[in-house]
Order: C-alpha cells, then sequence, then structure tokens
C-alpha cells in the first residue's frame, strides 16, 4: 500500500460529517503511538511534517519512518508538509515523496496569498499531489476583542470562496478562534461557528481545516505539573466543539501540542518515579503507549473517524 493523498478522505469525512485528523510526527516514537491508534481503530489517517521536525529529524529520515509505517500496518496513510512557508519547501517535499503540502500564505496579503497558492496548486497537481491553503490569520483571542480586530483576523467567507476558485486548492484552513499551542483561550474558549457555517454554505462539499485544534487533556496538564513541568493555565478547544466542526465541513483537525504533552507528561512521570532509570526505551515505551491511547481516545470521541476507514 503506497502514501495516500487525503482527496478520498476527505470526501468520506464530508459526507460523513467526521474529521480525519491530522498528527504532527518528529521521531519514531511519535509516529509508533499514532499507526498503532489508527490501527486499532481502523481510522483515517494524516501523518504532518514541519519544516521545524524536517530541521530536527532530516526529511529522509521522516520519510523512511512513515514508508516503514505503511508497510507495518498497511494502513492507507496521507503525508503532509505542515504550514509550507514558500514555494521552495512545497516544491521538496513534493518532489521528495509527501502526498500533501500546505502552502501558509497567511501572513501575505489576499493577492499574493492567492498567487503563491495558485503557484505551488499548479506544480503539486502535475504530480498528483493535493495542496491546502490558509486563509485568515490565527492567533490566541483576546478579552474584550473589538468586532473590527476580530473581523480583520477571521477568515473572511466571500474571501474565502473567491480565493478557492481562483487558486484550485485542494483545501483550506480557517481561522475562526483556535490557535496553536497549549494556551488558547483568557477566559471561555469560543469559536465563530456563525462564520464556519456560512462559509460551509457558500463552500458546499469543500473541506475546511482546523489548525490549533489541540483540546489540551487536563490529565496531562496534571501530570506535567505535578513532575515538575510548569503549564499552568494551559486551556485548548473542547472537544464538544470539534465534534461540532467536524459536522460542518471540517474535514481535516491538526494536533501537536496533545502528542508533546502526553509525551512529556509520560516521560515526566517515568522518571520522576524511577530516577534510577536511563535507558531511554524505559522512559520511550510508556510515552508512546500514551500518545497511542490518547490518539485513540481522539478518534472515538473528537474526530468521531474510528471505524472509518
Ligand atoms: O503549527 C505548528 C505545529 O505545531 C508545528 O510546530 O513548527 O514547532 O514543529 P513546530
Ligand atoms: P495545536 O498546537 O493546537 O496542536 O495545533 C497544531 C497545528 O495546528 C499544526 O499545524
Ligand atoms: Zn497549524
Amino acid at each position: 500500500m503506497p502514501l495516500v493523498t487525503s482527496k478520498e478522505m476527505f470526501k468520506k469525512a464530508y459526507e460523513g460529517q467526521y474529521a480525519v485528523g491530522a498528527f504532527n510526527v518528529n521521531n519514531m516514537e511519535i509516529i509508533q503511538g499514532i499507526v498503532d491508534a489508527a490501527k486499532e481503530e481502523n481510522a483515517p489517517l494524516i501523518l504532518q511534517v514541519s519544516a521545524g521536525a524536517r530541521k530536527y529529524a532530516k526529511h529522509v529520515y521522516l520519510m523512511k519512518l512513515v514508508e516503514a509505517a505503511v508497510e507495518d500496518t498497511g494502513l492507507p496513510i496521507c503525508l503532509h508538509l505542515d504550514h509550507g512557508e514558500d514555494f521552495e519547501i512545497c516544491k521538496s517535499c513534493i518532489d521528495g515523496g509527501f502526498t500533501s503540502v500546505m502552502i501558509d500564505g497567511s501572513k501575505y496579503p489576499f493577492e499574493e496569498n492567492i498567487a503563491l497558492t495558485k503557484r505551488v496548486v499548479e506544480y503539486a497537481h502535475e504530480k498528483g499531489v493535493v495542496v491546502e491553503a490558509e486563509l485568515g490569520k490565527l492567533a490566541g483571542v483576546e478579552d474584550n476583542i473589538n468586532v473590527s480586530a476580530k473581523d480583520a483576523t477571521y477568515t473572511d467567507p466571500d474571501q474565502a470562496v473567491e480565493f478557492v476558485e481562483r487558486t484550485g486548492v485542494d483545501s483550506l484552513a480557517i481561522a475562526i478562534g483556535t490557535s496553536h499551542g497549549a494556551y488558547k483561550f483568557k477566559g471561555k474558549p469560543q469559536l465563530d461557528f456563525e462564520r464556519l457555517e456560512k462559509i460551509t454554505r457558500l463552500l458546499p462539499g469543500f473541506p475546511l481545516v482546523l489548525h490549533g485544534a489541540s483540546t489540551v487533556l487536563p490529565e496531562f496538564v496534571e501530570l506535567c505539573n505535578k513532575y515538575g513541568g510548569n503549564v499552568a493555565g494551559a486551556q485548548g478547544v473542547p472537544e464538544d466543539m470539534l465534534l461540532r466542526a467536524g459536522k460542518l465541513g471540517v474535514c481535516k483537525i491538526n494536533i501537536d501540542t496533545d502528542l508533546r504533552l502526553a509525551m512529556t507528561a509520560s516521560i515526566r512521570k517515568h522518571l520522576s518515579e524511577n530516577p534510577g532509570d536511563f535507558d531511554p526505551r524505559k522512559y520511550l515505551a510508556p510515552a508512546r503507549e500514551a500518545i497511542k491511547n490518547m490518539v485513540k481516545h481522539k478518534m472515538r470521541n473528537v474526530l468521531n473517524c474510528s471505524g472509518k476507514m
């Protein structure tokens, strides 16, 4: 079974009103924990690699590890570049065997974002690779934000339609109030579902993507804090909001922070309880298991994609 694109996954997810998890990977244990979960849950799966991950582990190591995961599990995995910042990194990943890339032109003005995205789409489609783009900027939502500042950051529904039509992009990351990292909301979590519904209405059948969608599970926050870490005040997106988004055209939900917290909580706990251990396998094996269980929980209760492979 070769790597696959997300095209079929998204079509099924859209129709079935669920989302596919896109998990960030940086090393072997993270990859193994995630794919073992997907195998046990019989769930569709996207593994994604950031520029930072490529710098840390090198493209070739991550590529070979994901190929090994496909061979080991027989799963139809989609391998995706997360937040590609220019044409060159997208080209390098397309030429290097990825089946999906994100070109993140969200920091550019509308027309520049369109031109950059179009260039990547043309190159990618020629090679059978799919492209995700981003419109609107993800950020932490401040208390007492005024409407115009909010609108300037969030995705404009009419612009989203124009963007999709003019670029030919395969999926679009939108900004409706999620943000990257472990501190997503000051106060009560809020997502702009009215905006999401409008975008979905204007782009029927088109797959949307939610970045910054970790739920920041309290059990890992507590473990980190208990065993010498400090992630006090961490707060993620509530599970029910993500389930709702999955019913409204969001076909891909990005998760990185939750993997980091699960892994780090497990390692902190293990080393605190076993101060004599210095064999990396002793603390990485439970960390891999913690990732697997966390991902299974997501697939069942947040993505609703268990059994949907
Ligand atoms: O959205 C960003 C992802 O969490 C990747 O983070 O650039 O530190 O690998 P990274
Ligand atoms: P989190 O930081 O919420 O896990 O988001 C990850 C992400 O969006 C990767 O692109
Ligand atoms: Zn992201």
